[in-house]
């Protein structure tokens, strides 16, 4: 039986997890794929550290620095892409598929801004472009929506998509830890980004969404046309207030379909606490999808680490060396009623804290500005000063749905009042309905 040889661009966190399940599970894997799937060679910037790690885990192959090299090597057949950035991890892979060889890659920030290119290319040169471990680390969400759910019309999908954030949330409102200290702790775990600012700023999030809502909604890949904000502004405060009002704040994906056409939005979120996504913590991912056919289907799962990530690198090698046809082909062009909306002709309801003077009327002044813009309010929550000689209080307001260019147009309002002292916090509430 001949063996299938990969090549490994990267032996990190995603690599390392990778040849240590290929070793481990060599028997399985073989049985699965039909024949086995063996290294042949790795590429890093350091090979000592390599060796050193290859040495203490038992494994066997070479390890070099010339990553051309390893594309070019005839007995190699598939190249996994698992360096991470831009370049070269751009040139790299353009470079395998020129070559004819099949490509897997956990790259979401090249399949995000250049998946509509190389999946082009993949299909010109007849191989395979395959991203499983670029979204959601171990859940096999691509294959869920490009083949188990193939069915149906897609109409939302909302997840928790990267596991750094959840980490972060889930600690903060939890064990009421630190921000920076817990984005040190996941960055030693090597769940955070090369530049962790992609993770809390929404950047990595927005990344897996583009790709989500491509292969949803049969568009192109379009990472610029999406609304994003990370969790960065985030205080203790809020994650507080939130659970007194029965909600959790998540980093969310949200992808939907609406009339005229499609909301692609990641930021903070209020999910009620009776919703399964609001329950989803630490480094945990979880897409719900819902098709018009079957309804809601929830995938969870680790969303980062080795092992977690190298089971889907795995899963994408065995399809490979199956032989498994191109599960996703994306259009050119955007489809009609498929557009990218605005971030004003979002609607949901909004969640808004304000810090308000301690004193009459300033609550009349308040209500007559959602009136006036024809605002309902589901709910206030109005606290008692913190300190004796405090003289202003936290005021909560919870809004029916709205759109959120009349809800930035009452935050204008509100902060041209004397009574307001400090900018108005502003996040959206999702209800998963
Ligand atoms: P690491 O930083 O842990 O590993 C990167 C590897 O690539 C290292 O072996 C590094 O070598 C090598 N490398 C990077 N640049 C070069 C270069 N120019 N030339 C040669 N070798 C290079 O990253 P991860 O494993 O965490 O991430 C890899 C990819 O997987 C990224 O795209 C990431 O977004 C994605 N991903 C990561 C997940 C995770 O949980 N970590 C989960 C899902 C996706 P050296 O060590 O010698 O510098
Ligand atoms: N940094 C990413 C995360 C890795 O924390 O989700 C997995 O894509």
């Amino acid at each position: 039986m001949n063996a299938v040889n990969i090549g490994l661009l990267g032996l990190g966190t995603v690599g390392q997890g990778t040849a240590t399940i290929l070793a481990r599970n060599a028997e399985e894997i073989t049985r699965r794929a039909g024949v086995p799937i063996r290294v042949a060679g790795a590429v890093v910037r350091d090979v000592a550290k390599a060796e050193a790690w290859t040495a203490a885990a038992g494994l066997s192959f070479p390890i070099t620095t010339d990553g051309d090299a390893l594309i070019n090597d005839p007995d190699i057949q598939i190249v996994c892409e698992l360096a991470g950035g831009e370049e070269p991890a751009h040139r790299w892979t353009r470079a395998a598929l020129e070559a004819g060889k099949h490509v897997v890659t956990a790259n979401k920030a090249l399949i995000a801004t250049h998946g509509n290119e190389l999946l082009a290319l993949a299909r010109d040169k007849r191989v395979s472009l395959r991203f499983e471990p670029a979204v959601a680390g171990g859940i096999p969400v691509i294959k869920a929506l490009s083949e188990g759910l193939a069915a149906n019309r897609i109409e939302w999908l909302a997840g928790i998509i990267n596991g750094t954030g959840n980490f972060i949330l889930s600690e903060m409102a939890s064990r009421g830890r630190d921000f920076a200290d817990v984005l040190a702790e996941a960055q030693s775990l090597g769940y955070a980004e090369a530049d962790p600012t992609f993770d809390v700023e929404g950047i990595d999030a927005a990344h897996k969404l583009a790709i989500l809502g491509a292969i949803a909604f049969d568009t192109p890949i379009d990472f610029d046309s999406l609304c994003i904000e990370g969790i960065s502004g985030i205080t203790g405060v809020d994650v507080a207030f939130a659970e007194q009002l029965g909600y959790r704040i998540k980093h969310l994906g949200v992808a939907r379909r609406r009339e005229h056409g499609v909301e692609l939005r990641v930021h903070p979120a209020l999910i009620p606490m009776k919703r399964l996504l609001a329950n989803v913590d630490g480094v945990m991912n979880a897409v719900v999808i819902h098709g018009d056919a079957v309804g809601s289907t929830l995938h969870y799962g680790a969303g980062a680490g080795a092992e977690a990530t190298g089971s889907a690198v795995v899963a994408d090698l065995v399809d490979l060396a199956r032989g498994g046809s191109e599960p996703i082909s994306l259009p050119s062009t955007v489809p009609d009623k498929r557009a990218a909306l605005e971030p004003g002709d979002f609607s949901c309801p909004f969640y808004l804290r304000l810090e308000v003077t301690d004193q009459p009327g300033v609550m009349a002044a308040v209500a007559a500005i959602f009136g006036t813009l024809e605002i309902s309010i589901e709910a206030i929550l109005q606290k008692e000063p913190a300190a004796h000689e405090d003289t202003t209080v936290p005021l909560i307001l919870l809004t029916r749905t709205v759109t959120e260019a009349r809800v930035r147009d009452a935050i204008t309002q509100l902060e041209a009042l004397e009574d307001i002292v400090s900018p108005v916090v502003l996040l959206r509430v999702e209800t998963l309905d």
